[in-house]
């Protein structure tokens, strides 16, 4: 594919690595988003081709996509179905294509790709499009062959990601769920003009939000990244979406550090791996979501009674018994369906420090790359 990204803007303007340049320009390149589908603060997703009432018109959402992207669709999920109570799944483009799944004329697939060129995504598309769905494509690559394919477009703005660990352009597509999700509540009469009004302007916070943890919580997450380098397992845990960035953490982790890392929805644990917890095995709670916050508490601290070294990410305010918190990450209060774009932030941190203390070669791990363009 060709890219047209201007020279200056790839270079690492002064970071160490491409991947944390691309952790510190998520504010600007969420602002990049925003500004193409919010107009005069209201948000405007005709540009996409979806029309103005789309909701009507589909019996299911399917979200395909591989990796990262996979990870956003994960989240995306718990929000779609919540707010427009329209059945949503999720699914590896690299499953989807080979099981023979459920598609027709009322079936909108949304494909998720940063690069646009996936192969199994877009084997997905294509099956999808055969079998008569509509495809919107959430990618970074407006002249992508995904973006081509697709029948609707929303593109996402976030500028050139080199590192192949991806950052930016996993905040966008979160953000581009966040989009949807408002745009679908906006033609639910169900749903109060003022929360609609609610959540675009929790939209629009969040490029400052961002910008702030980004800067409070670099130092505290380099100092916990220095005693995990030295692991060789590290377990995330969490409910709800925060159970998703779990899985966003982990194999963030994975990818440039090497570390064996897993997520489990807390809940969960108790069915299996709490058995590996034991003396001195790190486990990362992953608390944003204060509605449930208590159950997620409560898995913690059965970790912590077998002796495992915790590390809890949750809002500031919480009340919980700080002795079974090793180290804690703080993120300021926010919209409970909006707080994930923040809750990330430590966890990329956290891979990026990790991999930096072991001295790993953190833009181009070893037998990943970042578009794969080959089954
Ligand atoms: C590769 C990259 C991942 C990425 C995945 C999907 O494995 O290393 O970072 O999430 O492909 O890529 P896409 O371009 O479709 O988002």
């Amino acid at each position: 594919t060709k890219i047209n990204w201007d020279a200056e803007m790839v270079e690492k303007q002064g970071y160490q690595h491409f991947m944390l340049k691309e952790i510190n320009e998520q504010p600007e390149s969420l602002k990049r988003l925003l500004a193409l589908y919010l107009d005069d603060d209201q948000l405007d997703l005709g540009s996409t081709g979806l029309k103005n009432n789309w909701l009507q018109d589909y019996d299911k959402i399917q979200i395909v996509a591989c990796g990262t992207a996979y990870h956003s669709g994960l989240l995306a999920k718990y929000l779609l179905e919540d707010k427009l109570r329209l059945e949503v799944e999720v699914e590896v483009a690299s499953e989807y294509r080979y099981r023979n799944p459920i598609i027709n004329q009322r079936t909108l697939l949304i494909v998720v790709s940063q690069s646009g060129e996936t192969a199994d995504t877009l084997a997905a598309l294509r099956l999808a499009k055969k079998n008569g769905a509509t495809v919107l494509a959430l990618t970074n690559a407006r002249d992508s062959s995904i973006a081509r394919e697709a029948d609707l477009l929303l593109y996402l703005n976030a500028g050139p990601e080199i590192a192949v660990a991806s950052t930016k352009a996993y905040t966008n597509m979160v953000a581009a769920f966040y989009l949807l999700t408002v745009d679908g509540m906006r033609q639910r009469t169900e749903i109060s003009r003022q929360e609609v009004q609610a959540y675009q302007t929790a939209l629009i916070k969040l490029p400052e939000l961002l910008r702030q943890v980004i800067e409070h919580t670099g130092a505290k997450v380099e100092k916990i990244a220095e005693k995990y380098a030295v692991q060789e397992h590290i377990f995330f845990i969490g409910r709800n979406t925060d159970y998703t960035l779990a899985l966003e953490g982990s194999l963030k982790l994975k990818e440039i550090s090497y570390i064996h890392a897993e997520a489990y929805p807390a809940g969960e644990l108790k069915h299996g791996t709490l058995a590996l917890i034991d003396t001195g095995v790190p486990v990362v709670a992953v608390g944003s979501r204060i509605d449930i916050f208590s159950k997620l508490f409560s898995n913690l601290k059965e970790v912590k009674a077998r002796g495992a070294e915790t590390m809890l990410i949750t809002i500031e305010n919480q009340d919980f018994e700080a002795s079974s918190v090793d180290y804690l990450v703080e993120l300021p209060e926010f919209n409970q369906y909006f707080v994930g774009l923040l809750t990330i932030i430590p966890l990329q941190l956290l891979a990026y420090y990790t991999a930096l203390f072991k001295g790993e070669d953190i833009d181009q791990p070893r037998n990943l790359a970042k578009s794969v363009t080959v089954e």
